[in-house]
């Protein structure tokens, strides 16, 4: 038996190559890495490689990183979507700062186990205190919880399900249940019921005025009405800043509703949250410390890679209620008076240690840069919206609360919706520049979603000058 584990400790300790061969590795990667950033300005923002390419397989024999590199870039960078680039203005873009991808690295080499303070105090710690400072960006108090999720759709769901919890939600409730929000709501949310065993709640879509934005006129009759024929307002969701337009609900208003009626109130900033680090938007999104729930995407409006959300929640007994479990093989674990355990407040327990790639830019650079580009990327969406205003033929959406805009052309015969199928069609055949497209209540748009810290004017002068030219092509 000795000789035999001799003989699989030889083998096993290729897993862990010599000092110099991972020195190798490292710079084999950083090269890749830099040249892939040094080409980027320049790059595509869309691939299209129609011709499926070879899968490659697994096999017993090791591949070199050459190899491995250059698949990854024809395979993987240069296919699809280009998220890193500043071309790419499609659906919510991320960001990917480089401290963050240093941060993965870091976390990913020390591996730390950031689900429990116990066996990771300090990863926990760093956690915590970025969940704080959340806190505070909403205004909420002290003694508010969090976590940092893996994205947008698992913090509502987190919040759905401590919603759930806090109104003793039983079966023979399920089918009595009403959700207040507007069909300009993220579906991650309606998803988020679904699995919460929620399916069966009565949506209440409120309407929205002309500039996409809740109307709340019919919300307190509505609860009334709802409380009064047997049913149970469970929910309220407002969204600071929807992912079609980016619009910020009436969410002051919204919640002194809730709190009135004594329901739920959820925001959804997925998109929007942290453009609350400027004064202006602060302003405008008052009264969001009066919710329960909020979601943040720290991997759209904090340009971080994309696998990095956050939930804050004020009601940690309710968190605990829905999330917090023990085990026998856990029985060594000691818990912290001060600080939170992940794996309590959310569904995971080993997790990615996601704190690092966020406490890495923000403590490198400071908060400075981050208001800045913030801003800078709502300026840009009103620099478009104006430009291509001026355009003969063009129809804007309304002026932006954030730094999404939509437009579209109206040509002089036929079907504007058909034109505009077409029209970006054309831009996402050209690469340059990715956009999407949305259809509100019946009108195709075509959404510039400005949020990649790497769009800059220079950028969006590019898009004006494209849509300009397709136009041109299209309408003969
Ligand atoms: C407003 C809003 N909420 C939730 C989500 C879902 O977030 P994620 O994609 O990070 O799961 C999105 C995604 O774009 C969004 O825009």
């Amino acid at each position: 038996m000795i000789e035999k584990i001799k003989s699989l400790e030889k083998i096993a300790r290729e897993l862990e190559p010599e000092k110099e061969t991972q020195e190798e590795l490292t710079q084999k990667v950083i090269n890749h890495s830099d040249d892939f950033l040094a080409n980027l300005s320049d790059e595509k923002a869309f691939f299209q490689n129609p011709e499926p390419k070879d899968q490659d397989q697994l096999s017993e024999a090791p591949t070199a990183i050459e190899e491995l590199l250059k698949c990854l870039r024809s395979n993987v960078e240069y296919d699809g979507i280009n998220a890193a680039s500043g071309g790419h203005m499609g659906y919510v873009p991320g960001g990917g700062l480089y401290p963050s991808a240093l941060g993965d690295f870091l976390a990913a080499m020390s591996n730390k186990y950031a689900g429990i303070y116990f066996p990771a105090p300090g990863a926990a710690r760093m956690e915590n205190m970025l969940i704080r400072w959340m806190n505070e960006l909403m205004s909420f108090p002290s003694g508010a919880t969090g976590n940092l999720t893996s994205g947008g759709s698992i913090s509502n769901l987190i919040a759905v399900v401590t919603a759930r919890e806090a109104a003793e939600v039983r079966a023979s409730h399920f089918d009595k249940l009403v959700v207040y929000l507007s069909d300009q709501a993220h579906h991650s949310l309606q998803k988020a019921l679904r699995i919460a065993g929620l399916g069966e709640a009565h949506l209440r879509y409120l309407p929205v005025d002309s500039e996409f934005r809740i109307d709340i006129s019919t919300l307190d009759a509505t609860i009334a009405k709802d409380r009064d024929s047997g049913l149970i307002p469970f929910f309220i969701n407002a969204s600071l800043g929807t992912t079609n337009t980016g619009t910020i609900d009436p969410i002051d208003s919204m919640a002194t509703i809730a709190r009135r009626h004594k329901v739920w109130f959820h925001v959804d900033a997925a998109y929007g949250g942290f453009f609350r680090m400027l004064p202006e938007i602060r302003e405008k999104t008052k009264g969001i410390e009066k919710a329960d729930s909020i979601t943040l995407d720290p991997h759209k409006s904090l340009f971080l890679p994309f696998g990095t959300g956050a939930v804050l929640i004020k009601d940690l007994k309710s968190v605990y209620k829905a999330h917090r479990y023990t085990a026998d093989y856990l029985q060594d674990l000691v818990d912290s008076d001060s600080e939170v355990n992940a794996a309590d407040v959310s569904p995971e327990l080993t997790k990615h240690f996601r704190g690092l790639r966020m406490w890495l830019p923000l403590k490198l650079f400071g908060l400075k840069p981050f208001r800045a580009a913030l801003e800078e990327k709502m300026l840009l969406a009103q620099y478009f919206r104006k430009q291509i205003k001026k355009e003969d033929g063009f129809e804007v959406a309304p002026v932006p609360d954030l730094s999404i805009t939509m437009f579209r052309y109206i040509p002089a015969d036929g079907d504007a919706n058909a034109f505009n199928e077409k029209l970006i069609k054309a831009i996402q055949d050209d690469g340059r520049i990715f956009l999407s497209s949305t259809s509100i209540h019946g009108i195709f748009w075509i959404r510039v979603a400005i949020v990649v810290f790497r769009t800059h004017k220079d950028k969006i002068d590019l898009l004006l000058s494209i849509i300009k030219e397709k136009v041109r092509t299209l309408d003969k």
